[in-house]
């Protein structure tokens, strides 16, 4: 089986790791953290990394220190992972869905500005599968309209908007470096700005609200903390960040140019202000194809090459039904984002691929195609 996705653990992962037990540093205190932080946010060309348990706990900790809460609502788009939604919520505030753009399957700025209410105080912009969201458009409604702007860079380390890096354009950026990231941790996140005050607030929230005097608190944080040993990982990551981030998008070109030629899919693109990093390598079939996504999904399963559905709408979810006023209204229409979820899935992406699986792959999407 061709799996859909593999880390790639070959920089000094091992050797940072070991000096994480020979010096019994393993908790969420060490020198490991502070310099995967440092190192990370460099690369983002953002002033401050704050390193933290996952991707989810990422945006909860953005949510909090930007202060969104009770009576607040925060415009996410309709197709993404359901977090986004779940973070809002749990922090107290209501998702406000907007349907995404055709082409980049990343929030439709066009769409924006008719969600928009007085209780509107920030817009989430998740890059999707690889490609950047049209952060200058987002950013000029976000600054017009006095809101913050979120970036979830979960699936897109290193994509640019006209040469800037995604993470540091926002106010405040969310990434995860979970197994299938284009960087991991194995388990891990991290949120990073470029504004001092907020800084602080993630770190305290981060770290259960600790402050001086020790244990007695005047905000309620969370236990949100990554280890040392993570952090060990994720430095020996991020060393390789450039290696990683041209695989991916090397992987990416090998597809497009082997499935160009061929009509019944319709490909990832690239806009010309976008680096696409190909987190993911999504397709979406085209009628012409003669197959439904499930059945292009198991013939290929069957041939030994896995693949995964593209995400379920928030506008679709059986979560969201219940009529809990924290919900979002899922009433609306969302054509693009149905549609993707109807069509789209994603080919073997890792980071270990070689040409040869990759031509296997493509060999075998071929065949699946009906007489
Ligand atoms: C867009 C997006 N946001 C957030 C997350 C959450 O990250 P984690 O799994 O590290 O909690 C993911 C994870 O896959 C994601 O794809």
């Amino acid at each position: 089986m061709i799996p859909v996705c593999e880390p790639a653990l070959d920089g000094r992962e091992a050797q940072y790791v070991h000096d994480c037990l020979e010096t019994n540093w393993i908790s969420s205190a060490g020198k490991y953290i502070s310099m995967f932080e440092e190192k990370f946010s460099a690369y983002c060309e953002a002033r401050h990394g704050v390193a933290c348990s996952s991707g989810t706990t990422a945006i909860h900790l953005a949510m909090t220190a930007l202060g969104i809460g009770v009576g607040d609502e925060v415009i996410i788009p309709d197709f993404t992972l359901i977090v986004s939604a779940n973070m809002v919520i749990l922090a107290g505030a209501r998702p406000v869905l907007v349907d995404v753009d055709k082409r980049t399957w990343c929030l439709d700025p066009k769409l924006i500005e008719a969600k928009i209410t007085p209780k509107t105080k920030a817009i989430m912009a998740v890059h999707m599968y690889g490609h950047p969201c049209d952060m200058e458009s987002i950013m000029a409604i976000a600054r017009k309209h006095k809101l913050y702007v979120i970036e979830d860079c979960a699936e897109a380390h290193g994509a640019e908007v006209n040469g800037r890096k995604v993470g540091g354009i926002g106010d405040v950026s969310c990434f995860s470096f979970y197994g299938n990231k284009i960087l991991t941790t194995g388990e891990g996140g991290m949120v990073v700005c470029n504004d001092d005050e907020i800084a602080k607030r993630l770190r305290l929230y981060c770290n259960q609200g600790f402050q001086e005097p020790r244990f007695v608190h005047s905000v309620m944080g969370y236990n949100y903390r990554l280890t040392n040993v993570q952090a060990a990982i994720g430095l020996a990551q991020t060393e390789m960040v450039e290696q990683k981030v041209e695989k991916k998008r090397w992987i990416g070109a090998t597809y497009n140019e082997l499935l160009k030629d061929w009509s019944h899919l319709t490909l990832p693109v690239e806009e010309t202000w976008a680096k696409n990093v190909y987190w993911m390598y999504g397709v979406v079939i085209n009628d012409s194809l003669g197959l439904t996504k499930d059945q292009l999904m198991s013939m290929l399963r069957e041939k030994g090459v896995d693949t995964r559905a593209f995400f379920c709408p928030m506008s679709l979810q059986p979560l969201f039904k219940g009529a809990d006023s924290r919900f979002p209204d899922i009433l609306g229409d969302f054509p693009v984002s149905v549609d993707l979820w109807n069509r789209g899935l994603y080919l073997p992406s890792g980071l270990p691929l070689t040409r040869q699986q990759i031509e296997t792959v493509v060999e075998k999407v071929k065949e699946c195609k009906p007489q």
